[in-house]
């Protein structure tokens, strides 16, 4: 290690946990739930502090964070050489752009520990996301970056509007996947009463949900909508179901989406974001109060989004490519990650710190369908708009000569009639609305409903049956 402190946030005003201009009426919760936003005093100082004062403290912890890469990660170190840059360079947050980008590419190259900044014996947990292809990526935590990691689920977790006291459903992954032990430290650090589920077995979820009776489930959204259909066929409906609160994410969903599962599940759903190469689950979270894109927790991740082309930085408001730095990670300290995530940076709303918009795809799922660029949650959107279709789904692209063609099925909802001519007829207008608003030919199939394989985790939504070239 560097030798050097984290650097830590102290407020300049700060008196007990209060901004000074708090009022009540800042806290008003927007939609009907039971639960309002986090009362002030439970929030962490930063959370309401100024623009200038989160700056300094990005800053700061942007000097010390890039210095302790340079000093003890060789591989970062020759990249900044051979790029012409030294941690001394870091006078304003602005200077991070003459920084390499750090890729999975950079990772493998390393595996496993390679980009680890401290001694093994100070790495407590490792994990490691799958990948598609290859060798996984792996990275590591000291005992702080554990710590850190649950505050900042504990403060994600709150955002939600989820309390000390809260029973909390857990069905990310526990494993080598960040989902289920980031939630799960994070939701134990907040002061709720775990129940460490993890995926699958979704008779029993259930039968767990009505037993334990949880205010707070966390899942990713598909696997959400399987949970939902089981609580139906077990007859727990919005009105019987302890849920309040669900804290969907992994995964790219839309707000069609959420609209579905608070409508069946009787909960409010608000989106988290992570990424294991940043620390897991609780980079960003939505404020419940707001639900209007996630907050991101500027005081460890800094956000720049770039042209994905270019790599020039590009401006608040503007789509582009989401890159974090890590500003007080010790076992790995990351910079200029390249996420493939795109998306775009808002102001702040319920919190100091700036927004995120929902995540539309990342840049390799999105799929170029003879010559028009698709997301399958744009296809998602104009699905949840059929009364009749479920929202189960799946996209397969294949080729047929030369051209790519893309084929979508799609369940018809259980409370529908289903034959051919239903069926038949549902297909016809979804292959319209597609055709209308995202410009491109596909061939619908509208098949019956549970047909369509359910995932326990993240969700496959494009099968490739293209010949590999
Ligand atoms: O999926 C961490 C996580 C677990 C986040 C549980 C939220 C809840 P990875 O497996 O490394 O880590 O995958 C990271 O998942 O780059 C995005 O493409 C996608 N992703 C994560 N959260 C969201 C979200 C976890 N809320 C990758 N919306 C990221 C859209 C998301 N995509």
């Amino acid at each position: 290690m560097s030798g050097l402190l984290v650097p830590e946030f102290r407020h300049a005003n700060f008196r007990g946990r209060t901004r000074e201009t708090e009022t009540p009426e800042e806290n008003v919760s927007q939609s009907a739930s039971r639960r309002q936003g986090a009362p002030r005093h439970l929030l962490d100082p930063v959370e309401t502090a100024s623009r200038d004062e989160i700056s300094a403290l990005q800053l700061s912890r942007l000097q010390w964070s890039i210095r302790h890469a340079y000093d003890n990660v060789e591989h970062f170190r020759v990249k900044c050489q051979a790029a012409h840059v030294h941690p001394d360079d870091v006078k304003t947050l602005s200077d991070l752009s003459r920084f390499p980008f750090t890729t999975k590419e950079d990772l493998r190259q390393t595996y496993p520990f390679g980009m680890f900044a401290v001694p093994m014996d100070q790495v407590v947990r490792v994990h490691a996301s799958s990948g598609t292809t290859g060798k996984p990526t792996v990275v590591g935590y000291t005992r702080n970056d554990i710590s850190m990691w649950a505050d900042m689920v504990a403060r994600s977790i709150r955002a939600a509007g989820g309390l000390p006291g809260d029973r909390c459903h857990i069905s990310y992954g526990y494993g080598l996947f960040t989902g289920g032990l980031g939630a799960h430290y994070g939701a134990e650090r907040l002061g709720c009463t775990v129940i460490p589920m993890s995926g699958g077995q979704t008779e029993k979820q259930v039968q767990l949900i009505a037993d334990f009776q949880p205010q707070i489930i966390m899942v990713t959204p598909s696997y959400m909508l399987a949970v939902a259909d089981e609580m139906e066929r077990q007859g727990m409906g919005p009105d019987s179901c302890s849920l309040e609160i669900g804290i969907f994410g992994a995964e790219p969903w839309t707000d069609s989406m959420r609209a579905e599962i608070e409508g069946r599940v009787g909960i409010d759903a608000v989106d988290i974001y992570g990424l294991s190469e940043v620390i897991g689950p609780g980079v960003a979270n939505e404020c419940i109060e707001t639900k209007d894109g996630l907050h991101l927790w500027e005081d460890h991740f800094y956000p720049e989004i770039i042209d994905p082309e270019t790599g020039r930085v590009l401006p608040d408001g503007e789509m582009g490519e989401l890159v974090f730095t890590s500003l007080t990670k010790e076992a790995l300290p990351i910079i200029r990650y390249r996420t493939r995530d795109l998306t775009r940076l808002l102001p702040g709303t319920a919190r100091s710190f700036r927004r995120m918009g929902k995540i539309t795809g990342r840049s390799d799922d999105m799929l170029i369908i003879r010559g028009v660029n698709v997301f399958p949650t744009q296809i998602e959107e104009l699905i949840l708009k059929d009364w009749r279709l479920a929202p189960h789904y799946q996209l397969e692209i294949s080729r047929e000569g030369h051209l790519d063609s893309l084929a979508v099925n799609v369940e018809m909802r259980p409370d529908q009639p289903f034959d051919d001519a239903a069926s038949a007829a549902a297909a016809r207008d979804l292959t319209h609305h597609i055709k209308a608003l995202i410009g491109v030919s596909t061939r619908v199939n509208v098949v019956a409903p549970g047909s369509i394989e359910r995932s326990m985790g993240k969700a496959k939504r494009v099968i490739d049956k293209r010949p590999k070239s």
